[in-house]
């Protein structure tokens, strides 16, 4: 676990719905402070290059996001998605286009809301009681068609100056990317490696080809130092926990340590992970890794294939 640092000099950004604190020089890590204690924090980061600037997510949908990187910098934005889920790729819709593994492009236009007075209605509740009122429908972004670019392992986004290499690494959901920061020893990690990673259903993987995804991370890691998260950042040493953790769950050695968590938003369930912990999300020997799993979706077999009928926008596994 890293906590929030920055730097002598660092600069941080303000507007109604976004704050923006550089962790490093022309690295920006946005939040929304206004949420309510024990809602569920996100983060996107606008990497900012000598010819473009690159958005990392693009959050809930509450409030403009492209408007707050462009009081920030001049230069284009390049918008990549780390995956679709609604947490990070709802306010893509503010933006002209988006890069996003094929996997996960249809998710994109399926929100967390069915609509955008249920999107506006979800913001009012995350937020603290002297925001909600300041939230109008105005403020909410919701899916309309957009240009949607694939991007691919291995692909590179130049910004001038700095350089951002693309790894996919399936399992959170199929189509999740890290973009790899080699020469600063940074990771952008979105969901795909974390103390609480889910893997299971939503769609993802099963935990073998995860296992695969994060091996295949690891070949490009060596230099990596910090990996800047969607909830939570955490040292690159959490990659190599993580692969001996789910070669456990694979051997089925783990733990396997039964949880009742706040999740999806509202509800609880119960569920698995691979490692014991201590309080939420703390592992009990004070490793980072985490994993959530289900028992029967750990083989690659037990994976189906993608099915696209036509009644949503959504792909989806069964
Ligand atoms: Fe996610
Ligand atoms: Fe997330």
């Amino acid at each position: 676990m890293i906590s929030q640092y920055g730097f002598p000099g660092a600069r941080t950004y303000e507007d109604k719905f976004f704050r923006a604190d550089e962790m490093r020089p022309n690295v920006f890590k946005i939040s929304q402070p206004w949420f309510k204690e024990g809602e569920l924090l996100v983060y996107c980061f606008l990497i900012i290059g000598e010819k473009a600037a690159l958005v990392y997510d693009s959050m809930f949908g509450y409030g403009n996001l492209r408007k707050f990187c462009e009081s920030i910098t001049d230069l284009p934005l390049i918008l990549v998605d780390s995956h679709f889920h609604g947490d990070h790729a709802a306010g893509n819709f503010d933006f002209d286009s988006c890069y996003i593994h094929p996997y996960d492009m249809p998710g994109i236009y399926r929100s967390f809301a069915n609509s955008r007075e249920d999107l506006l209605a979800r913001a009012k509740a995350t937020a603290v009681p002297e925001f909600a009122d300041e939230i109008t429908i105005d403020d909410i972004c919701f899916p309309k068609p957009m240009k949607t670019y694939p991007i691919y392992d291995g692909d590179v986004f130049d910004l001038g100056g700095r350089c951002l290499e693309v790894i996919h690494v399936g399992g959170h959901s199929p189509g999740s990317i890290m973009l790899l920061d080699h020469e600063n020893h940074l990771g952008f990690s979105g969901d795909t490696c974390n103390n609480d990673t889910i893997v299971r259903g939503l769609p993802g993987d099963p935990i073998e080809v995860y296992l695969e995804g994060m091996r295949h991370l690891a070949e490009h890691t060596g230099d990596i130092e910090t990996l800047f998260g969607g909830h939570e950042d955490f040292p690159a040493t959490i990659i190599g926990e993580m692969i001996e953790l789910l070669e456990k769950v694979v051997a089925g050695t783990d733990d396997r340590a039964e949880y009742t968590v706040p999740f999806p938003p509202g509800s609880q369930s119960t569920v698995t992970f691979g490692a014991a912990m201590k309080s939420f999300y703390r592992r009990v020997d004070g490793k980072d890794a985490n994993v959530q799993y289900s028992p029967d979706y750990i083989k690659k077999e037990a994976r189906g294939p993608r099915i696209l009928d036509g009644s949503e926008p959504g792909a989806y596994r069964p």
